[in-house]
């Protein structure tokens, strides 16, 4: 069976084949799903809708061939895909090329990683408590089966914080990684500094929507953040895996005062897992942390994640987004997936150019600026007179464009001198175009004295 020498990782499989000309010719990727609670049915999902831009990205189509899971629940549609209930079935089925072990927890997902290893199948795992606790194992059997096991899902949900680490700080001697690694903590404790609200009401609606582990006191304890710190404390440090080193410490002890007596200091209390080196060894701690609250993580509430790493030549960085759900936690499995996926289907590519196949690359036009749709404030200095607003405001309204708020000034200085008002206009988003043909009804006015200042205002969505 050939080898080919990928980012240091020997891989192998039927798979391996001669290079075809256009990525259009390779053959489907078949994906096995062991699990398909809300990580599993979440990257399912995933794979489906966005069937046609993964193809895109890996050069050939990715299929789920075969799902395994106890049930499939109310409201779940896997079409006509093949089913069973025993995870290794899809492990043992000789058709699947990745399987994805989304069952969490060890006694299971242990030992189904080890054969679907020992079948030479590649894996992809969201379950960072086996990666913590057996990766070692696990790794070493993948090589010495040359197949990866790839596990971008299991620390920090949709952020692709084992990629930035493992490749785009590459070039870095990493000094330490700091951060909030688990969503349900900081959800509880954001609700209770905000809201006011009591632990055990806050962990329940965690629990409701998804986000805490199906025993939470592995969130409340720390024991899942301090999975997390132990890989991303392997990849900065390029140590083993060490979980049962890693000191834990929850927040279930954290009461209102605590966190009120934070605020009147100037801190924000937030549960962090910290790893430094230092010239006798590694720190590898979590634990309730006060942190200036003027720092970037202070601002970083509800379930979102951040993680702060700092290298000798990047400085800090810092990486942010959902730690935990179904869409950003697929996200990542997914990205894993189309890795694993493109040295399948061609083992001598590497990852494109430009993100996508070169030979799938679309036609989409880029639009003219006329053609964007923006907000807009409008500074526009007019002649002290009466009718000059209502001049204005029917000008934007031919155009179709909404007002978001107005403000007259008084006019003072040069203004008052000039018998000059400043008007500011902020309106709601509309076509660029428009926005110009009115820009340039309202310079046309003979009260307007100036020409309209204008800023595009842009809303960031988070
Ligand atoms: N229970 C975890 C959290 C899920 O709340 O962060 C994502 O690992």
């Amino acid at each position: 069976m050939p080898t080919f020498w990928v980012a240091g990782l020997a891989v192998a499989g039927r798979r391996l084949g001669v290079p075809l000309l256009s990525s259009n010719d390779y053959a489907p990727v078949k994906i096995g799903i062991c699990g398909l609670g809300t990580v599993g049915y979440g990257s399912y999902r995933l794979l489906q809708s966005n069937r046609q831009e993964l193809a895109r990205r890996v050069g050939c189509e990715l299929v789920v061939s075969h799902v395994a899971s106890r049930r499939v629940r109310e409201g779940q549609d896997i079409g006509d895909t093949r089913y069973s209930t025993d995870p290794f079935a899809v492990v043992n089925d000789p058709e699947v090329d990745i399987v994805l072990e989304l069952l969490g927890g060890i006694d299971v997902a242990l030992p189904l990683v080890l054969q679907a290893i020992a079948n030479g199948k590649h894996v992809v795992t969201a379950n960072k408590a086996l990666i913590a606790q057996h990766g070692n194992e696990i790794f070493a059997a993948a090589a010495a089966q040359n197949v990866l096991v790839a596990y971008e899902a299991s620390v920090a949900g949709g952020i692709p914080i084992i990629k930035a680490i493992r490749e785009g700080l590459a070039g870095n001697h990493i000094q330490w990684v700091a951060g909030i690694i688990n969503g349900t903590g900081n959800f509880i404790l954001t609700e209770m500094r905000e809201k006011g609200r009591a632990f055990a009401d806050v962990l329940q609606e965690a629990q409701a929507l998804g986000y805490a582990e199906a025993d939470p006191t592995f969130d409340i304890e720390g024991i899942d953040a301090a999975h997390k710190l132990t890989i991303l404390a392997s990849i900065a440090f390029g140590i083993p895996l060490q979980f049962s080193k890693t000191y834990t410490e929850g927040i279930s002890q954290l009461t209102q005062q605590d966190i009120r007596y934070a605020d009147e200091l100037g801190y924000r209390i937030k549960h962090l897992g910290i790893s430094r080196k230092t010239e006798n060894g590694i720190e590898l701690r979590v634990h309730p942390t006060f942190i200036d609250e003027d720092s970037l993580i202070a601002s970083v509430n509800g379930v979102m994640n951040a993680v702060m790493v700092n290298g000798d030549a990047a400085g800090s960085t810092l990486y942010y987004g959902a730690g935990a759900g179904a869409a950003p936690t697929a996200s990542a499995v997914v990205a894993d997936i189309i890795d694993v996926a493109r040295l399948i289907a061609n083992p001598q590519s590497s990852v494109p150019a430009l993100a996508f196949q070169g030979d799938r690359l679309s036609g989409l036009p880029i639009l003219p600026m006329a053609q964007v749709r923006s907000a807009y404030y409008l500074r526009i200095t007019a002649l002290d007179q009466v009718g000059v607003l209502s001049d204005i405001t029917e000008i934007l309204g031919d155009h179709a464009i909404n007002i978001e708020a107005i403000i007259q000034k008084e006019p003072r200085g040069v203004d008052a001198d000039n018998q000059r008002v400043p008007v500011i206009i902020l309106t709601r988003e509309v076509l660029e175009q428009e926005m110009n043909a009115a820009i340039a009804q309202i310079e046309a006015l003979p009260t307007v004295a100036e020409r309209v200042m204008r800023v595009r205002v842009f809303r960031f969505d988070v």
